[in-house]
């Protein structure tokens, strides 16, 4: 059965770490002009920070993890690799958690060769310590014990993933009432995502063609 340590972060406590983690920044007297968001996770933060600090130059790099092709070893790319001049500038990379730290890594790397910042520096609202092959120079949690944060900009996505993940892993059950999918999700993530985004992802599975619905009753289709 799966079990993954799961915690539900709200936004709330976005907004609270996005507002320690500014604290913690101006505490060191690092005044960046400009904010880079590694994209997707660190949007949110970023921008957050930008209010914080009183930052205005907003700016975002893709780097994400991608499972090359019969591979199952996922390798960390910068999707838009554009050039942008920053030798002026002093730069504040922000991510939302520093796990294996690669895509971070590889963001950085590509930044000081391609954009050749004045200053360069990197901040997480969560880093994993134990697994990182890197510690940001600004961070507002360690993270002792490996867990999955469930953050409120990827609900919808998580939860139809985590779904999809019991459906798979029980493969000989091809009918699921909607109470026998949450109590399922329970035990597995020991979160409840609430009812809006539960059915939203179902929705969605609906949608891809995996399930199909009928008669109050979730018909498991192609996965
Ligand atoms: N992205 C990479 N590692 C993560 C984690 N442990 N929790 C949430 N998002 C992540």
């Amino acid at each position: 059965m799966v079990k993954v340590p799961t915690k539900l972060v709200t936004w709330d406590e976005i907004v609270e770490w996005s507002m320690g983690l500014s604290e913690v920044i101006k505490r060191s007297e690092f005044k960046p002009d400009v904010v880079v968001a590694v994209s997707r996770g660190g949007y949110v933060p970023a921008r957050l920070i930008c209010d914080f600090l009183l930052v205005d130059n907003l700016v975002s790099l893709q780097s994400q993890h991608w499972t090359e092709a019969a591979k199952v070893a996922e390798k960390a790319i910068i999707k838009f690799p554009y050039k942008i001049e920053l030798s002026d500038h002093r730069v504040l990379l922000v991510d939302d958690i520093v796990d294996t730290g690669d895509t971070l890594i590889l963001a950085r790397d590509f930044i000081l060769s391609e954009w050749r910042p004045r200053e360069l520096k990197i901040a997480a609202l969560q880093w994993i310590s134990p697994v990182a092959k890197i510690k940001p120079d600004f961070y507002y949690i360690e993270v002792k014990d490996w867990i999955w944060f469930q953050y409120p900009w990827t609900r919808h996505e998580d939860t139809a993933q985590f779904i999809k993940r019991i459906i798979v892993e029980e493969k000989e059950k091809k009918e699921w009432t909607l109470s026998e999918l949450e109590a399922k999700f329970r035990d597995s993530y020991g979160i409840y995502v609430g009812d809006k985004y539960f059915k939203l992802a179902l929705r969605t599975l609906v949608e891809l063609g995996m399930l199909k619905e009928e008669n109050n009753k979730y018909l498991v289709r192609s996965l």
